[in-house]
């Protein structure tokens, strides 16, 4: 590592659970995706119970991209495009899905999946995008928010690209609040995942990683004031599956227009 952050596994790792030090979690996140990229899929599918699958089609149903059906829309952390793929499939989708993530593995181990829709995977930073102001109608980012080593600044790069009155979409894990909810998730994300995780990815810190990065997440209402601070209206979100995912969903103000 170049930058000024912590430089033993240990402390990055440390760094990267604890949401300290944005570099070294930048480094680990980026390079841990990259790593996992080949099970990625498989692990989604087998650790969610295939859950995953609904919560993205929930998603992006709270998009509403209905609103611009030939619109351009952002797939932030879009990792092996399900969501973008999805989206692109949708009847009545004749817009385009711009796909960015930082771990190019992860897009590049995905491009088969593309077969000729209107998805165009951009390796790129979700802290500083290399995307223009105001052109798109919509974004979404599943699963993402929780790694951004600075959400903030990724909620600010989102506002940006998004036209005025363009929806974002976040779709992220949650700590359920039902005591007895989160007793049996706390074994199974914290035990039973790891495990698993560690056994079919053959990568020994990721799915550990994975239940300290929700851990460390702002619960529901936290991320909808960062939302609203962002400068976001109507921001909303809704519990899924007891409280184990949400879906936030946010508007950019529309255009004043003087009278
Ligand atoms: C858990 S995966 C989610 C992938 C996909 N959206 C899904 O629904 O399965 C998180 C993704 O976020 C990406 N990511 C994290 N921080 C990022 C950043 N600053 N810029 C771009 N991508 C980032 C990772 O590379 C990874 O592919």
């Amino acid at each position: 590592m170049t930058s000024a952050g912590p430089d033993t596994v240990e402390a990055i790792e440390a760094a990267a659970a604890t949401g300290e030090g944005a570099p070294a979690k930048r480094a680990y996140v980026r390079r841990m995706f990259s790593e996992i990229a080949p099970r990625y899929d498989l692990l989604n599918h087998l650790l969610s119970l295939s859950l995953d699958r609904w919560w993205r089609a929930r998603a992006l149903n709270a998009l509403n991209w209905q609103r611009s059906p030939n619109g351009v829309f952002l797939d932030l952390c879009a990792g092996t495009l399900d969501v973008a793929i999805r989206l692109a499939r949708q009847a009545g989708f004749g817009g385009l899905v711009v796909a960015s993530d930082f771990a190019v593995p992860m897009l590049q181990i995905a491009q088969p999946k593309i077969q000729g829709r209107s998805v165009v995977a951009v390796g790129a930073d979700a802290l500083s995008l290399p995307l223009r102001t105001d052109g798109f109608d919509g974004a979404i980012v599943a699963f993402g928010a929780r790694n951004l080593a600075e959400l903030d600044a990724g909620l600010q790069e989102v506002f940006r690209v998004l036209r005025p009155g363009g929806r974002f979409v976040i779709l992220e894990f949650q700590t359920p609040h039902n005591a007895l909810v989160r007793a049996a998730y706390h074994v199974y994300f914290h035990r039973v995942v790891p495990f698993i995780g560690r056994v079919v990815s053959g990568h020994k810190t990721a799915y550990r990683y994975l239940p300290e990065s929700v851990a460390h997440f702002p619960s529901e209402k936290e991320l909808a004031d960062r939302l609203t601070r962002t400068g976001f209206v109507n921001v909303r979100w809704e519990s899924l599956t007891f409280g184990v995912c949400a879906i936030h969903v946010a508007d950019k103000p529309a255009a004043i227009h003087d009278p």
